[in-house]
């Protein structure tokens, strides 16, 4: 354990959209600390409130969204205290984000290097245009892609070159926390494997820490050191990605299916299983545990009461069966 001031801290945040139909409970009492130089990953099917929290880390959210409770430290400031010029100039230089369709972020009228050099000029605007363009073709380099691509439109690029770019200017200012929403999802595999390797390499030479969002459990667990796992908004499970094997039965039931779903090459007489059933409907939340109607453990207390994260084994699960007052409950799990 460092004594180092995490980069970010997320402390009891809540976050609802105010619907037609009354409040969506997208985001439920999440804490969640990063520390300098780490990979965390945020792992939950779609709709659990992943892009919510990492909008509400860099203080994006919109319209109907709202804040109901908690606070978000990055290098220990609030980022909800900081006045707009504070935030932008924090955004860029200390927190930065690439977005779930980060694709279409990109200017499709402007060349790559214009759009590279629009960010070194509004944020360092003592830059000069020639070294705003050196960096430019610096940042080209850094994620290898050659230097003539400088002058190219979006449009001429591949999915894999455009979202490469798009994670290149997401570091052009030397942020300490990247926030990167399935940074590689609409890609394919291969393209895929090399910019995550690229995103390893990138990290460790430049030393930032990254808040990794994805629906791929195998994915997030093998990119990061630990890893978070949302359900219904809420984290279940937030555990060292060493420890997430089925080989270890000191899990949430909801990260064992989540693994059982994974297809493991080595191990034939491991059956993979998807879990069965749908997430639950965030305006009519399932009583107690939101997991209970599909977990094949609940107990009669898992419809009553909501669990709360607690330390099991050096990692921290939201579930009645870890708690020795309530272990009567569950004489029907071996
Ligand atoms: N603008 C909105 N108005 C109302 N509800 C919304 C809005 N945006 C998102 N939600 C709800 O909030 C919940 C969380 O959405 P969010 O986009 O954070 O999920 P996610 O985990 O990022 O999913 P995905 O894996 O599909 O990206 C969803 O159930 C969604 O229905
Ligand atoms: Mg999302």
């Amino acid at each position: 354990m460092s004594n180092q001031q995490p980069v970010l801290e997320i402390r009891d945040v809540s976050i609802a959209y105010e619907t037609a139909v009354g409040p969506v409970q997208a985001v439920s009492h999440v804490n969640l600390t990063l520390d300098e130089n780490s990979i965390v990953g945020l792992v939950g099917e779609s709709g659990s409130g992943k892009s919510t929290l990492a909008n509400a880390v860099m203080r994006l959210l919109r319209g109907a969204a709202r804040l109901t409770s908690g606070q978000i430290l990055v290098k220990g400031q609030d980022v909800y205290a900081l006045s707009p010029q504070e935030l932008r100039r924090f955004r860029w230089n200390v927190m930065s984000m690439v977005f779930q369709s980060a694709m279409t972020v990109l200017n499709p009228v402007m060349t790559v290097e214009q759009q590279m050099i629009d960010v070194f000029r509004s944020h360092r605007p003592e830059m000069s245009v020639r070294e705003a363009h050196q960096r430019s073709l610096e940042l080209l380099d850094m994620v290898r892609i050659d230097r003539r691509h400088a002058r190219s439109y979006p449009h001429e690029l591949s999915g894999g070159m455009k979202q490469r770019i798009v994670i290149a200017i997401a570091l052009a200012l030397e942020p300490s926390l990247v926030i990167m929403d399935e940074p590689t999802t609409a890609l394919d595999v291969v393209v895929q494997r090399s910019i995550l390797d690229q995103i390893k390499e990138l990290q460790k030479e430049r030393r930032f820490a990254i808040l990794f969002i994805s629906h791929d459990f195998s994915l997030v667990s093998e990119l990061a050191s630990r890893v978070a796992i949302m359900y219904a908004g809420r984290l279940v499970e937030v555990a060292d990605s060493q420890g997430l094997t089925l080989a270890d039965p000191l899990h949430h039931p909801y990260t064992l299916g989540l693994m059982r779903a994974i297809p493991h090459l080595s191990a034939e007489d491991v059956e993979i299983e998807g879990i069965p059933g749908n997430p639950p409907n965030l305006v009519e939340l399932p009583t107690g545990c939101a997991y209970h109607p599909r977990c094949p453990s609940a107990s009669a207390v898992c419809e009553r009461e909501v669990p709360t994260l607690r330390q099991v084994g050096g990692r921290a699960i939201a579930c009645h069966i870890f708690d020795p007052e309530k272990r009567g409950e569950f004489a029907h799990v071996s």
